[in-house]
């Protein structure tokens, strides 16, 4: 069956084709994009997101057709057309459509894309397993912290996981390691919680931010610095964060163990703290 497909202010199915080819979107990737989880069909960390979505827009001054109360209503009236109870919702925003060229008009009208889509969450075994990942250098462009649609690197980074069969990939830039391909980086040491500081190699994670202030409720430090890239093989704990994976701890980074090759007592303790946060997001409270 066809997902419930947002455009342009009407409701559709994904088996309409809507966007043009000459969208900025499709041949510029001239586009910032968002996803997020729903539970119960209520959105998770809605608010956050549209933050981050509203930022990223008027970074590269692309046009915001949203107020955050409209972008409210629309994921509301979005979810009660959607089939099932669960997955995600992913939104992109395009400068729009015009005849092709480099140079583009001041203001120009912005497509204006979300859908919801089922998506198959960690489970216990895999939150408690964990996952190997690899390393490799980060050839993005410098404004990571825009969550732009240009993911060819993140894309071409990601085939090389698959290929040597791990889960994600930890990219690496001047000795430092930045963030994972498609997820923020934590790593664990006396301790002591360290991830890489809110900048322009970075995405602000929606669930990154959540899991520091987390752990700050626990006392447990946090050190918002970029780990140097000789520190990664000394950790106690490693985990990454996102919005479809959570918490989910690293036991291996290119073949070799991360602190006793079991997930952590910090891990799990932000795996719990963040799954009751989530609830009490859905819940209202
Ligand atoms: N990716 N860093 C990158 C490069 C990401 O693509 C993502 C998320 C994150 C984590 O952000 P958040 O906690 O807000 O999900 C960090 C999404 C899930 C994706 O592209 O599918």
């Amino acid at each position: 069956m066809a997902d419930v497909l947002y455009f342009n202010g009407r409701f559709t199915t994904t088996d309409e084709r809507v966007v043009g080819v000459e969208d900025r979107g499709f041949q510029f990737g001239d586009a910032v994009y968002e996803v997020f989880r729903f539970m119960r069909r209520r959105p998770i960390f809605l608010a956050e997101h549209f933050r981050r979505l509203s930022r990223g827009l008027q970074t590269v001054e692309i046009v915001n057709p949203w107020t955050e109360t409209a972008f409210a209503s629309m994921t509301k009236e979005l979810l009660a057309k959607t089939a099932f109870e669960e997955g995600i919702v992913y939104v992109q925003v395009t400068r729009g459509e015009m005849e092709r060229a480099h140079f583009y008009p001041d203001e120009m009208k912005p497509t204006a894309v979300a859908y919801s889509r089922r998506f198959k969450f960690p489970d216990a075994a895999k939150k408690d397993r964990g996952i190997r990942i690899i390393t490799s250098d980060d050839i993005r462009w410098r404004h990571c912290d825009v969550k732009s649609v240009n993911l060819l690197a993140n894309a071409l980074a990601k085939k090389k996981a698959q290929r040597a069969g791990a889960d994600e990939v930890l990219l690496l830039s001047d000795g430092s390691v930045r963030e994972g391909a498609s997820s923020s980086f934590f790593a664990v040491r006396g301790g002591r919680v360290i991830t890489h500081p809110l900048d322009e190699h970075i995405l602000p994670g929606v669930v990154r931010d959540h899991v520091i202030g987390l752990a700050l409720g626990e006392r447990i430090r946090v050190d918002e610095r970029p780990l140097r890239e000789a520190e990664l093989f000394d950790m106690d704990e490693a985990f990454i964060t996102s919005t479809t994976q959570g918490v989910m701890p690293v036991t291996e980074i290119d073949g070799r163990i991360i602190g006793n090759s079991r997930r952590g007592e910090i891990t799990t303790t932000l795996q719990r703290l963040l799954d009751e946060a989530e609830a009490r997001d859905i819940a209202g409270v």
